[in-house]
């Protein structure tokens, strides 16, 4: 028996890299997953990515694993479309026990987007992708958890989110991972009478295809945190699967930080 048998859950930015794992974690707990991705097939950008696929998409992967998934193309700036995805999921399977609202990520570079001098549309694109598509995200499975009295809705911050990038470069995404962090802590307190349980996953620098691929800083990323060395997405898939199990029946509004003990994040 495994702890997720008979539950459902839903994980965004599920296409590739920590999303993927997470799924696939869920998945191997025994829940079904729904897949969200504005690309169901996003680990086709990064070599490092396609090379961990063991099938061609999570949706298949899920599958192979032996139990049931479904996948959505769509991005969660948009409200409406998350709507229309919880509720095929409501119908589909009957119940929606698990949101892991992971979708998310910046753009550009620290040095240009240093605190004083953002670009508007570099500002919009970050807020809408991790802090509304967040809260969007967990709006249109509310209903459905009140409903059952029962849930668990995990959240994804960052470092970045509670400590400033160096010279203030990377400001958006830090302002809106912050604002997740503190969304979460107003939803525990809303939705704690209905059974429902909200805390938020603040990770540090985690080795992910993708930043394995791109990233030039990933000795010096390690050199910043206790342990010595950079997560890996099993590393946060631990933590996932506390904070989606009964492991965590009375931890709620909490965001924990898995970063090895990071004191200079600038993730
Ligand atoms: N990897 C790290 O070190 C790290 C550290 C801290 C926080 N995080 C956070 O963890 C989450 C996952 O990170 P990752 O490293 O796996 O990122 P990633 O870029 O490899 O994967 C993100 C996935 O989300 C999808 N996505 C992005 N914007 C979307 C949108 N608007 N609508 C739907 N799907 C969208 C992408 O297509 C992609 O499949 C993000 O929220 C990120 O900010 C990552």
């Amino acid at each position: 028996m495994g702890k997720l048998n008979g539950k459902t859950a839903i994980v965004t930015g599920a296409g590739r890299g920590l999303g993927r794992v997470y799924a696939l974690r869920l998945a191997s707990l025994g829940a079904d997953v729904a897949v969200v991705d504005k690309s169901l097939t996003s680990y086709r950008e990064f070599q490092a990515e396609a090379d961990l696929m063991t099938a061609e998409s999570t949706v298949k992967e899920i599958e192979n694993l032996g139990r049931r998934a479904l996948g959505f193309e769509l991005d969660v700036a948009d409200r409406g479309a998350l709507e229309d995805m919880a509720k095929a999921v409501f119908d589909t399977w009957g119940r929606i026990d698990i949101l892991v609202a992971n979708a998310g990520g910046g753009s550009g570079t620290p040095m240009t987007t240093r605190a004083s001098d953002l670009a508007a549309q570099d500002l919009t694109l970050v807020i809408e992708r991790n802090l509304y598509g967040t809260i969007f995200s967990v709006n249109a499975v509310a209903p459905y958890m009140k409903q059952a009295r029962t849930g668990k809705i995990v959240t994804i911050s960052s470092g970045s989110g509670g400590q400033a990038g160096e010279a203030g470069g990377y400001a958006h995404y830090g302002t809106a991972k912050a604002g997740i962090a503190m969304y979460t802590r107003y939803l525990a307190q809303d939705v704690g009478e209905y059974g429902i349980h909200a805390n938020c996953l603040a990770p540090g620098y985690t080795d992910t295809g993708r930043l394995l691929q791109l990233s030039t800083d990933a000795p010096g990323t390690a050199q910043k945190n206790a342990l010595r060395r950079n997560g890996t997405p099993e590393d946060l898939a631990n933590v996932i699967e506390f904070l989606t199990t009964d492991l965590s029946s009375f931890v709620t509004g909490a965001v924990i930080q898995a970063d090895g003990g990071t004191v200079l994040g600038a993730v």
